[in-house]
């Protein structure tokens, strides 16, 4: 983040890290310059309070102009070194980075050649270097950094400052994110608007390619080439209090707690009175939506196994093929796409590369494109032909939960409106689906009541190395989503498995204790689902598995069977994920914290990956 303002750079500066910490946490680094004009250079390997800790022992002094910075290690680990600032120009200039920049190794050979020293692994100190070297020349930062600009490849969000020219910072952009604070005397940068939500709810996106300049009264954007571009402010849709943990354990246990409330937010004004209102889709327009003879939805993560739920639900209701693939698979294996298909894009952060990159590969190829995105103004939103918001709200935990199952409720939405407009269901068909819909989030804060027993069942866990997770039909994806959070935040071995699949291979694992969770379709469900899940847990029951299942409420049929029962209520098979998965949710996160372990920011991870 990037601050010019009055005397108070050094506060706002570890405010907003510390709500932007959730993006990286490899490290941490700020510069400032004093009250005497001089540059100061603090960063830390570790988390942000070693910073923090550090700087109350052995203050900086404090200014009007500063840049800070948490660092997701890319190229070099994550030393004192390798933290950002780094700097140019004899140390007179700091420059943060956000992305990769991937001719460094050329750039740093040429400076290398020329007498530059390094003293970092990073690809960032050659743009740090280049603009100081440029700075010699033009005493403007603004100038210096477009020069550069032109000679990087990659992605980068830059922001630099220099000590002779205090109250000024710039920022540069190409495929990372970059948004501006608006305010009074005072402006901001960050790469999201959490960085600054404190202080001012104006906001406004930086586009593709743009540097923006800004100062105390002033903030000027152009394009790489320096011609002034349009901007358009947007205000912030929520306060500081959503980004704060207020009173909870972890931000993962707000989150999960504010399951139900991101469902009912994101059908709010587009579930009503048994139809389905999406004015998001008219800028695709109805004709061309009609004529979409198949789906794409990519995604990451998480957010991919919410597009397998989507591909359940939107086949079944509008009869249109869908196939779901992750964003990086897409992007780089020549898929057949064309003005008939419909590709949907799914990311609570609207950030995340892969998928940024896989967006434009497909707009670049003439599909349409509408993306499912939790922020506001994010790059793949602003990428896409149009756009459906899911108000989940800032998601801070790294792993996604209440995300989750706004983006099922968001498919959802389009599998109904897409059912609607090409009449593949009545109109009563489609208020049935909606009352389902709109029971939804009740429904969830049941299971959240009744998942009382999982902190206890977690305890008994601590010493487990193996989970399994099985489902079938919509709870298979539902199981890959109980593994995904057990090994991103309890550090376990842990594998989904489509419960029929079992038997042609994944069986061998099971051996006496093995823990496996069964997601247990209702036994009013159509299919025979039912008693095929059943079975499955025979057969690793008679192999001496445990078994914990979730399964609707008076399910008699699978408590002989079962270890352990986690009841959920009523509703029709393609809604049970939104109720199944919570339990899974609370799972991963109190066995991480009966582990000891850091539920909000596991290792090696980072909110948003803004890199390929
Ligand atoms: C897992 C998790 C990740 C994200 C994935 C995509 O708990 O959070 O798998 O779902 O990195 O992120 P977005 O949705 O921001 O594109």
């Amino acid at each position: 983040m990037g601050y010019v303002g009055d005397n108070k750079s050094l506060e706002v500066l570890l405010g907003g890290l510390k709500r932007l910490e959730y993006r990286g946490y490899d490290s941490a680094g700020v510069a400032v310059i004093d009250a005497d004009g001089h540059l100061g250079v603090r960063k830390r390997s570790g988390k942000l309070k070693v910073l923090t800790d550090d700087l109350a022992a052995d203050p900086l002094g404090n200014g009007a102009t500063g840049i800070g910075h948490t660092r997701w290690a890319t190229h070099g680990g994550p030393t004192d070194a390798n933290a950002h600032p780094h700097l140019g120009d004899n140390g007179k200039l700091a420059l943060i980075h956000n992305g990769i920049i991937e001719n460094f190794y050329d750039l740093k050979r040429e400076l290398l050649a020329e007498g530059e020293t390094f003293t970092s692994e990073t690809d960032t100190e050659v743009a740090a270097i280049l603009v100081g070297r440029e700075f010699q020349k033009t005493h403007d930062v603004t100038e210096s950094l477009r020069r550069v600009v032109a000679r990087l490849h990659g992605a980068f969000t830059l922001l630099v400052m220099h000590e002779d020219q205090p109250g000024v910072v710039v920022g540069a952009r190409r495929n990372s994110p970059l948004v501006i604070g608006l305010g009074d005397g005072e402006n901001f940068l960050g790469s999201d608007v959490a960085a600054f939500v404190e202080f001012t709810q104006r906001a406004v996106a930086i586009g593709q390619d743009q540097i923006v300049t800004i100062r105390p009264d002033s903030v000027e954007v152009t394009d790489f080439i320096g011609n002034p571009v349009e901007t358009e402010e947007f205000e912030i849709a929520w306060d500081v209090s959503a980004a704060d943990k207020g009173g909870w354990s972890s931000f993962m246990a707000k989150e999960i707690s504010e399951e139900p409330e991101a469902v009912a937010n994101t059908l709010r004004g587009r579930a009503v009175n048994g139809t389905v209102h999406l004015p998001e889709l008219e800028s695709i327009g109805a004709a061309v939506l009609a004529d979409i003879d198949r789906i794409i939805i990519i995604a990451c993560g998480t957010a991919a196994y919410a597009g397998m739920l989507g591909k359940y639900a939107i086949e079944q209701w509008s009869r249109i093929p869908v196939e779901v693939e992750l964003s990086h698979e897409f992007r780089y294996r020549n898929p057949i796409i064309n003005s008939r298909t419909l590709v949907v894009s799914i990311s609570q952060s609207g950030e995340t590369m892969d998928t940024l990159m896989a967006v434009k590969y497909a707009t670049a190829n003439d599909a349409r494109v509408l993306s499912i995105c939790n922020t506001q103004g994010a790059t793949i939103a602003r990428e896409s032909h149009a756009v459906v918001y899911t108000h989940a709200g800032p998601e801070v935990a790294v792993a996604s939960t209440k995300a989750f199952v706004a983006q099922i409720a968001a498919l959802y939405l389009l599998g109904l409106h897409l059912a609607t407009v090409r009449g593949t269901l009545s109109a009563g068909e489609i208020a049935e689906n909606v009352a389902e819909l709109v029971a939804i989030p009740d429904k969830i804060a049941e299971v959240i009541e009744s998942a009382k027993v999982i902190p206890q069942l977690a305890h008994w866990m601590t010493d487990t190395q193996s989970v399994l997770f099985l489902g079938r039909h919509v709870g298979f994806p539902v199981a890959l989503e109980g593994a995904l959070k057990l090994k991103e935040l309890a550090y376990i071995h842990a594998e989904g498995f489509a419960a029929g699949e079992l038997k042609h291979g994944p069986i061998a694992l099971i051996e006496p204790g093995q823990i496996v969770f069964v997601v247990v379709p209702s036994p009013r469900g159509t299919g025979s689902l039912h008693p095929k899940v059943v079975s499955n847990i025979q057969e690793i029951r008679a192999r001496g598995a445990r078994v914990i299942a979730i399964a609707e409420k008076g399910d008699a049929a699978v408590l002989p069977f079962a270890d352990e029962v986690i009841p959920i209520p009523l509703a029709a098979t393609l809604f049970e994920p939104f109720l199944a998965v919570v339990p899974l949710h609370v799972f991963g996160m109190e066995l991480a914290a009966a582990k000891g372990l850091d539920v909000d920011q596991p290792r090696n991870l980072a909110k948003s990956v803004t890199v390929e």
